[in-house]
Formats: C-alpha cells, structure tokens, sequence
C-alpha cells in the first residue's frame, strides 16, 4: 500500500461526483445482491433442506451475521472514502488493514471472471429462447447446454458481459452504475410478477409451491445451518469488498441502518419469489428440479418447451436471469476498478477498460472448461470453474468477511459514530460483530474445506 492518509484528496472514491443519490444507492445494493444466487441456488437449497423451515434459518443467519457485516461494510466505505484496500488503511493508519483489505479485491477480480461466464451463458439462452430457436419437441435439454458450453459463443457471450459491465462503470457512479440500475431493477420486478402469476396458474403448481414451502422442521440439521449462513454471505455480496465500495460513494445523509434493512428485505423478498416462479413450473411439467446449471439451462427450458407461448415466458425468465447477473456483475466489477482507479491514478474509462479485458482473459479458463478445450483439466477433481467459484466462495468471501466483523467490532473504534448507531442498536451491533458472526464464519469455513464434518 502506498497510499497516505494525506493524498486522500487524490482518491476517486472521494471525488464529489461521484455519489449515488439515496434511493439509486438503496437500488443498486439490491442490484448487487439479487443475482444469479438467488435465482437458483436459493430456492433450490430450500426446496432440499426443509422448505420454510429452512427459510426461517436462512432469515435468523441474515439477521445474525449478514445484516451486521453489510452494515459494517458500508459503513467502512463511507466512513473511509476509499476503496475496499485503502478504507481500512485510511480509517486506522495501520498498512496491515490494507493489505488484507486488498484481498477482497483479488476476490472480486477472480468472482466477477467467472460470474460473467454464467451471465454469458443467460444472455444466449434469453436470445435463443425469444427467437423460439431454443424450443422443438424432444429436445434433449442436457445435449444443447453441453453443446453450447464447449463451442465458442461462451466465449463470445462473456466478452458481451464484460463489455456491458465495462460500459456502464465506465459511465460513472450516478450516470452509470445507478442510472441502470434504476431503470433494469423495475423492469425486473415487472417480469418476476409475470412469471410469477404465470408459474402459480400452471396445473399442479401446488406440488412445486409445496416442495419449496412445506416446512419440514425434521430436515433441519447443522448443515443446513451452515449452508444457510453461506448463502446469506454470497447473497448479500459481502466479503469481497463490494457493498464497501458502493458505500463510499453513499451522502453522509444517507441512514446506513434503513438501507440495511431495505436490501436485506429485497434480497430476501426476491429469493422468495424467485422459488415461487421456479418450483411450480418445474413440478407442473413433472420435471426433476436439479441444482445449479442443470435447473436453470436444463430443466426449466424442458418445461417452457411443453408451456404455450414457451418461448415468450422462457425468454422472459433468462431475461430475468441476465439482469440478475447483470447488475451483480457491475458491482463486482466495480471493485477492481475503483482500486486501480486510486491505485494509480488511471481515469473511471481507463480503469473500466483495462481491468475489463485482464478480467475477461483471465476468466477464459473457467468459460471454456465447462464443456470446452479445459473440460478434461480436473486438477484435484474439480474443474476450473468449480476451482474459482471454491476458493471464492468458501475461503476468500468467508475470510474478506471475517476481517470485516474484526475491524469494525475492534479495530475501528468510530464506527457506531459512522453508522449513527447508539445504545441498544449499537450495542447488538458490536455485540454480533465481535463475537456472534466471527465464530460462525469461522465454523462454516472450516467445515466448507473439510476440517469438520456435521454429518
Ligand atoms: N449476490 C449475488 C448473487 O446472489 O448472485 C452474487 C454476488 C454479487 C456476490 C456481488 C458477490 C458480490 F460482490
């Protein structure tokens, strides 16, 4: 790190043009953390560990550890005016801080050069299924993805996200970032409300509303806590310097508390929605609903092929997806670039521009190795892809976050002040900072790599 505290004047972040007004900023947090997690990872672990009793979990572990650690980060990014590195230098004179904060935007880097592999890939299937080209009886939906990913127009599809991504941050915070934000998160309400009402009126939907909902409290076991408390990590975008850096761009004005609440309620509002829109039209058609890539780009085009007017509500549905990762993928993006920004001294398009192409070749691999050139490459039985989204999601995020609940619960000692947190709310605050969300990041990592098992 060599920044000083004396060249803060020098720092983009600090820059008075470049601030979100108060309900672009609340929009874009949304933006970032209803994403591709949410669509299908989320329903899909409900549906598994016991429908609303594991959604009731999932709520405790975001009041516990996620709300206090997004509070947490924001506030760092404001109180610093600094990037997810330069905040925490900033805030405590210490270079220590800084070094572990620039681990979160290594994390961003390598998330975000997967991330828009799989915002790719719902790009092409918005368009092939607009077009209807995704839709003939008999499909075998598991042959066309295979067939798609070891092509080239992975490649082609993740270089558009980048580009999209590139652009918008190259735009700005207010003209950018917040601007498409505030115009793709209504549109993505609108669209989720209209499958919504679609999938709850398809025969049989009831089966699909019961997988997801029933609650079954039997099913409930450590791991479910656990994963629970993983998912309201990666839901919320913590521990990879994301909502830090768009809180360093939020007024002073601004409550931190109310936001809080505001994204930690949309994200939830949206998973939830997002489980209703998915299970019933799975169910309806008699369809097994798989994890991951196999319910999104297979499953799910199995069942729109058999719905009338399948390939509008099946186009509707990616386009649901892409806007999802879209506006995720903006964020995280956005971290590399505000640090190189200050690092050194490049402009908004410059730092837009370069970080987007390292990105994209640097997400090269994980594009091509989920039926491409990397394919065979299963270096410790797990391919590229599955390597990036490992080591982000269960070492870097749990770790960018743990150093979050420890800077702010004992290191930082203003930040009530920043946060405009006093008595009870502050005290419930440092409270789970210090010593609630540490041990459960602690016990999830630990059991996400191996060193405990709950079984
Ligand atoms: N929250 C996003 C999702 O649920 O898909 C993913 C994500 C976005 C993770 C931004 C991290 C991040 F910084």
């Amino acid at each position: 790190m060599n920044e000083q505290p004396s060249n803060t004047t020098l720092d983009p972040n600090d820059r008075k043009n470049e601030r979100f007004t108060s309900s672009g900023f609340i929009l874009a947090a949304i933006g970032s953390a209803v994403g591709l997690g949410n669509m299908w990872k989320f329903p899909y672990i409900t549906g598994k560990h016991g429908g609303a009793a594991f959604f009731l979990l999932f709520i405790v572990c975001l009041l516990l550890v996620g709300l206090p650690i997004l509070l947490a980060e924001m506030t760092i990014g404001r109180g610093g005016r600094g990037n997810a590195a330069t905040s925490f230098y900033k805030l405590t004179g210490k270079k220590y801080w800084g070094w572990l904060g620039l681990l979160s935007v290594v994390t961003a880097f390598l998330i975000m050069s997967y991330y828009a592999v799989v915002a790719g890939w719902t790009l092409h299937y918005t368009l092939e299924s607009f077009t209807g080209a995704l839709y003939h009886p008999g499909m075998d939906y598991k042959a066309e993805f295979l067939s798609f990913a070891s092509g080239s127009m992975p490649l082609v599809w993740q270089a558009v996200v980048m580009i999209i991504s590139g652009w918008v941050i190259a735009k700005g915070v207010s003209g950018g970032i917040e601007k498409f934000n505030k115009i793709l998160i209504p549109g993505f309400l609108i669209i989720l409300l209209i499958l919504m009402a679609r999938s709850l009126t398809l025969p049989g939907a009831g089966q699909g509303v019961e997988f997801f909902l029933k609650p079954d409290f039997s099913k409930l076991d450590a791991e479910s806590a656990l994963i629970a408390l993983g998912h309201a990590f990666f839901s919320l975008s913590l521990g990879m310097g994301c909502m830090l850096t768009y809180g360093s761009y939020v007024n002073k004005q601004q409550s931190l508390g109310a936001a809080t609440w505001a994204i930690g309620l949309g994200d939830m509002v949206y998973a939830f929605i997002a489980g209703l829109v998915i299970f019933p039209t799975v169910f309806s058609y008699g369809l097994e609903p798989g994890e991951g890539v196999g319910l999104a780009f297979m499953a799910l085009p199995a069942a729109f092929s058999q719905m009338p007017f399948g390939s509008l509500f099946g186009g509707l549905f990616f386009l649901l997806l892409a806007i999802a990762a879209l506006t995720s993928a903006v964020s995280i993006l956005e971290v590399p670039v505000a640090y190189t920004m200050s690092k050194w001294e490049w402009s908004r398009k410059k730092a837009a521009v370069i970080v987007s192409i390292v990105c994209f070749l640097v997400g090269i691999p994980a594009a091509l190795s989920v039926g491409g050139a990397f394919s065979s490459f299963h270096p410790g039985g797990k391919t590229v892809f599955d390597w990036v989204d490992f080591v982000t999601a269960y070492i870097l995020m749990p770790f960018g976050g743990l150093i979050v609940t420890l800077f702010t619960g004992y290191a930082w000692k203003k930040a009530g002040e920043e946060a405009g947190l006093s008595g009870f709310w502050y005290g419930t605050w440092m409270f789970l900072l210090r010593y609630v969300a540490p041990i459960l990041i602690i016990l999830v990592f630990l059991y996400s790599v191996g060193i405990i098992s709950l079984a």
